[in-house]
């Protein structure tokens, strides 16, 4: 597909006013995307985990205007309260998507939305938010049309969420989610995120993510800026050549359950991803002491256990550890005994592999 293929033809029925609400989720990259090119495109190909309790849940009141505003009409409640700093990211947002989506200049729009993680832990909701709030327009779009495919349906809320926040596409689908072009997968696009389409082993379709809040803040530099400093790093050629063979090394992995290649390729993703920030000028650094400490315990650990506990980073100082569900008991142990204590007010999120975004 190309994008012009999401341009609607056009409309047969204008509704009035309507109301629709959906449920997405986060999700966790394995391979990660970092670097990108104009109009949200992808400097690499990424793969990620979709998340299962981590989630966005938004609704959309939409009321037709009497005639077509110049400017989007919209009001955001987040968590409760009405916030206005929200609004020139939706604004950006709906600049791209206009295109695509040309009823927006007919309606006002209350948007209510609201995570079930909590607010502030540093976890970003950029990535569920988006891909929510996509749904939801497409769930209006598809009651203008006599009929939408299902498949067209999540194709295309996958390449709005894109627009939003790249790792958005990748928010719509469970449970393993790829997202960019790679001569070696079948489907792969940079346009949305395509449900992984060879085979993955049982193992990894139960696996566990407890997310580790070590830092609550606010992240000192935005992954906008962190993307943006790959024009022209020193090192981003051979970066983006690394995450394409990670792609392919982990085909025969996923297939296999080979847990013990599967934690090099992922611990060497979130330390390459944090290279990169290292290396870029202006360099920067998103880790805390204790996300290292974090890192030096899960390899002990693993080394006294045997288990296949490993460990992932976003951008930012937080800890994803990933597990299979069969060692659950004592990798939570080993959380609770030796972990907790590195995290801001003891706090984690339990989390596990999840299956994609849902209507409410
Ligand atoms: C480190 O998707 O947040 O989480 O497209 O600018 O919104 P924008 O960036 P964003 O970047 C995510 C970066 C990452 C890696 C990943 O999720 O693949």
């Amino acid at each position: 597909m190309i994008e012009n293929d999401f341009i609607p033809a056009s409309y047969k029925f204008e509704k009035e006013e309507g109301r629709v609400q959906w449920k997405a989720p986060s999700n966790i990259a394995l391979v990660k995307y970092w670097g990108k090119k104009q109009n949200q495109i992808p400097a690499n190909a990424s793969v990620s985990f979709t998340l299962d309790n981590c989630r966005t849940i938004t609704s959309v009141v939409y009321t037709k205007l009497d005639k077509e505003n110049k400017e989007f009409s919209f009001d955001l409640i987040f968590e409760g309260k009405n916030r206005k700093d929200f609004k020139p990211k939706i604004e950006t947002f709906f600049e791209r998507i206009e295109r695509y989506i040309p009823f927006l200049k007919n309606y006002h729009f209350s948007i209510n939305t609201s995570n079930t993680f909590p607010h502030s832990s540093g976890i970003a909701s950029s990535a569920s938010g988006m891909a929510a709030l996509s749904l939801c327009l497409m769930d209006i779009e598809r009651q203008m049309v006599s009929e939408m495919d299902p498949d067209f349906f999540f194709k295309k809320a996958s390449f709005l969420a894109r627009l939003g926040s790249g790792s958005a596409c990748r928010s719509i689908k469970g449970n393993l989610v790829q997202w960019g072009e790679h001569n070696d997968i079948m489907g792969s696009t940079n346009l949305y995120g395509i449900p992984y389409p060879y085979p993955v082993n049982e193992v990894f379709k139960s696996y566990q993510d407890t997310i580790l809040l070590v830092h609550k803040g606010q992240k000192s530099v935005s992954s906008t800026v962190g993307h943006n400093l790959m024009h022209g790093h020193p090192f981003s050629e051979k970066r983006f050549e690394q995450a394409h063979d990670n792609l392919k090394r982990l085909r025969s992995i996923f297939a296999e359950g080979n847990l013990d290649e599967f934690i090099e390729v992922v611990e060497s993703e979130a330390l390459t991803l944090h290279a990169m920030m290292m290396t870029s000028i202006p360099y920067f650094i998103l880790m805390k002491p204790n996300t290292l400490n974090i890192i030096e315990k899960i390899w002990e650990f693993r080394r006294a256990s045997k288990k296949h506990l490993c460990f992932t980073l976003d951008a930012g100082a937080n800890v994803h550890l990933l597990y299979p569900n069969n060692e659950k008991k004592e990798v939570k142990k080993f959380i609770k005994e030796e972990l907790v204590a590195y995290c801001e007010n003891g706090q984690y999120i339990c989390d596990q592999i999840g299956f994609g975004a849902k209507k409410m």
